[in-house]
């Protein structure tokens, strides 16, 4: 299965899905959004499938939501938010393991999705941010509970409140990443370990999976304490003017927040 800019491919006990919106460096459309979910919601579903495999493109993994729709959804459409939304509240709720392949920039979404992966495999030129303040708003998609439980505070506050980028050889050391490879290698070694992972016995990998990951109801709290206020700040003025600065349009100021 294809959908635009999110190649799914089912094959071999994989669902290797790709982000391939090269020209806006992988940043995710509502649309692309709602095709992770139907690739992610069917690779569940097939019990052929053992193991999801997330890869974006050659030099940019992601760049994070797209700006223009935040802008769009604070300025009072709302469009698409409930397709991202579908996305965050799939994360936790996935009970096969997902290897993720990283070739440079993961930005936003683009790392915090990272936090619900269980091998990710970056190359030494990767950079992971989340410059959520910087817009004006809040880290999402658990980050704020799972970056804690994963980096210890000191290095999620510099992540996530600092906003300052991480390298990969740090990722490595503060423990989001479980190996940093060459360029070239990437996709190979994420592909060998998720060969390994849908070969093993199903059953036992998903109980596994669920043992180490422990209880998910905070999480899931969590997720929906985060949307509210990410939803409130979409249409804050920090915001706004924030986006309305990267995208180098007028702020949508009418009604704004604050
Ligand atoms: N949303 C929408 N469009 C984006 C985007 C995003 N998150 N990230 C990149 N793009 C677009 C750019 O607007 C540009 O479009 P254009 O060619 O039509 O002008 C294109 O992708 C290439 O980006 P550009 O900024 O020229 O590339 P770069 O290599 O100089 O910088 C980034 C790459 C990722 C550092 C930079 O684009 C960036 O900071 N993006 C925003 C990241 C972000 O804040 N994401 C939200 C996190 S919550």
């Amino acid at each position: 299965m294809s959908v635009d800019e999110v190649d799914v491919q089912a094959g071999d006990g994989m669902n290797v899905i790709r982000l391939v919106r090269l020209a806006k460096k992988n940043a995710l459309s509502v649309a692309m959004y709602r095709a992770l979910s139907e690739g992610l919601e069917a690779g569940e579903r097939d019990g052929s499938i053992g193991v999801h495999v997330l890869f974006g493109s050659e030099g940019v993994f992601s760049a994070g939501n797209d700006i223009g729709d935040f802008l769009a959804q604070g300025g009072g459409t709302g469009a698409g938010f409930d397709d991202g939304l579908r996305f965050l509240r799939l994360l936790p709720m996935l009970r096969k393991p997902i290897v993720a392949g990283v070739d440079g920039l993961a930005v936003g979404i683009g790392t915090t999705v990272l936090f619900h992966c269980d091998l990710v495999y970056a190359s030494a030129r990767s950079v992971f941010s989340t410059p959520f303040v910087d817009l004006g708003l809040v880290p999402e998609a658990g980050s704020s509970l799972l970056s804690p439980q994963r980096l210890g505070y000191a290095r999620a506050f510099e992540l996530l409140v600092l906003g300052e980028p991480f390298s990969a050889e740090r990722m490595l050391a503060a423990g989001l990443v479980n190996a940093v490879v060459d360029e070239g290698d990437v996709e190979k070694t994420a592909l060998s370990s998720a060969r390994r992972l849908a070969a093993k016995p199903a059953q036992a990998v998903a109980l596994s999976r669920s043992l180490l990951r422990g209880d998910l109801v905070p999480l899931g709290e969590r997720i929906e304490a985060e949307v509210r206020l990410f939803k409130e700040r979409l249409s804050s003025a920090e915001a706004q003017a924030a986006f309305a600065d990267f995208l180098h349009k007028p702020p949508a100021s009418d009604g704004a927040a604050d």
